[in-house]
């Protein structure tokens, strides 16, 4: 199958940092098909020879392990060629159309890395220039918009031009092998359905945590925040994954079908939920990984008197038959103590005790995302103390490191996801009416934001977020992992 891959924003900070690397890796694994273009597409006035040259020199910042040797990045460069577009311009996708008709590759996709306001005029151009046949498509990097409004009109401009099986909207968190598995834990094994509802599990708490601040990204992000950068997309599809009803097979629909009836049973936000069971913070100065950092208003691009939130925890409940009353905190921040992102599902006590245990300990499945990717199932075993005739029991972790037992041999979150749009598969991308359906859902708290003038509360950068965050979850009785 030959295939072309048309890179819009082939300059930027996505391709150079995350796209290239990953189609390398695929080359390198011998995944990506053979007979292939990647068409780096940018406003620049570039030569392929140029353009090779650029990616070459990116490929010095990229980890060693993945950086490719001479004679390796000869034979990729083979691969990379270079069109100057301007988006805005009808004549340059017409001749972005002649290129890619001279070849006529079996299949055409196009990658908007690029600002998001741009979509819609892509998307209505490449139409316009005949570049919208069945065998071309598209792939989307979000944000797809600011609120529901803004979403649906991009989504609703690109579906008069493209089938929603030519549309593949990215949430690179679905391409991570550890939340891949997530599906395969449950879906794949019988072992855990029978307890995998209200009946047994007490609650559950999703924790997405960065050390890092915003980076060079500033002014983007003051203008949207953690609620819209990591809770109305990667957070939701964690919270899908660990509560859908197991689909009817594994093809796409099916598997998104599930997916949005759980977005659709979240529970509505009542004004007391509004103010008590979310909490947003914005990080100020502190230590992280042993290095003094500066405040988010500090960061370049960033307003120095932005209340743009940084952390988010919030509480929240899917109103169904499996899941209700069951409390779903989920928890995402920049510049915490640690970069870590982990799943802990705590299951209820035993209803009957014969035995003493310590206080807080249940059973509890840790699934963890990263850096570590692996299982920890707590379980309550007899230790030295069982030699008394008073028998207390001890905590003990059962631990599986799935990057132990894989290691090598997983595919990265983009390198999976390129593949899959090359092959056609759609089941790791997000469908329009799910991304309606979660933005529907954080609007009432953007509103809540808006006419709040406390604004967001500090917290120290290195820590875990500002102690309303641990507040909230202690009124349940409850507290984060690290707490307990
Ligand atoms: C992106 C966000 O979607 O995900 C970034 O825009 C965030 O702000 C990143 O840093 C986190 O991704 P990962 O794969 O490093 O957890």
């Amino acid at each position: 199958m030959s295939f072309d891959l048309v890179l819009f924003g082939g300059t930027g900070d996505l391709a150079w940092r995350k796209l290239m690397p990953a189609l390398f890796q695929a080359f390198r694994h011998g995944t990506l098909p053979a007979d292939g273009r990647i068409l780096g597409v940018a406003r620049d006035d570039l030569s392929d020879a140029q353009y090779r040259d650029l990616i070459r020199a990116r490929f010095d910042e990229v980890e060693l392990a993945k950086r490719p040797s001479a004679e390796e990045f000869e034979r990729f460069a083979q691969l990379l060629h270079f069109v100057r577009m301007d988006l805005s311009r009808p004549e340059d996708y017409a001749r972005l159309a002649q290129v890619l008709r001279a070849r006529g590759a079996d299949v055409v996709v196009m990658y908007l890395a690029t600002s998001p306001s741009l979509f819609t005029v892509a998307c209505e151009q490449l139409a316009a220039a005949g570049l919208n046949a069945p065998n071309t498509r598209v792939v989307l990097e979000k944000p797809l918009g600011h609120d529901l409004a803004s979403n649906r009109a991009i989504n609703e401009a690109v579906r008069r031009v493209l089938a929603e099986r030519q549309i593949f909207r990215i949430d690179h968190y679905l391409g991570k092998p550890s939340v891949q598995n997530l599906f395969a834990l449950r879906f794949g094994n019988a072992l855990f359905e029978p307890v995998w509802r209200r009946e047994n599990i007490a609650n559950i708490q999703i924790t997405i945590a960065e050390d890092l601040g915003v980076e060079k990204r500033g002014a983007f992000y003051d203008s949207i925040g953690a609620l819209r950068d990591m809770v109305q997309n990667h957070a939701l599809q964690l919270l899908c994954a660990l509560a859908m009803e197991p689909p009817i097979n594994a093809h796409a629909d099916a598997i998104r079908d599930e997916k949005l009836k759980v977005l659709r049973s979240l529970k509505a936000w009542t004004p007391q939920d509004l103010a008590q069971h979310v909490v947003r913070g914005q990080y100020g100065a502190g230590t992280v990984g042993g290095e003094a950092v500066r405040a988010y208003r500090d960061e370049p691009g960033v307003n120095p008197e932005s209340t743009t939130e940084t952390f988010v925890a919030l509480r929240t409940e899917i109103a169904n038959w499996r899941w209700a009353g069951v409390p779903f905190y989920i928890r995402t921040g920049k510049r915490l103590a640690e970069r870590e992102a982990h799943i802990v599902v705590n299951f209820r006590e035993a209803p009957h005790a014969i035995f003493r245990s310590p206080p807080g300990a249940v059973n509890r499945l840790v699934i963890n995302l990263q850096p570590k990717d692996g299982l920890e199932l707590h379980l309550l075993a007899q230790g030295q103390e069982g030699r008394r005739s008073a028998q207390t029991l001890v905590p003990v972790h059962l631990d599986l490191d799935f990057d132990k037992r894989f290691g090598s041999e997983r595919v990265g979150a983009y390198e999976r996801l390129l593949l899959d749009v090359i092959d056609g598969r759609l089941n790791l991308f997000v469908r329009s009416d799910e991304q309606e359906e979660a933005w529907r859902w954080v609007e009432p708290i953007l509103e809540h934001w808006h006419n709040d003038s406390a604004g967001p509360r500090a917290y120290a950068a290195g820590t875990w977020g500002p102690s309303a965050s641990s507040a909230m979850i202690a009124r349940d009785g409850q507290c984060w992992s690290e707490e307990c």
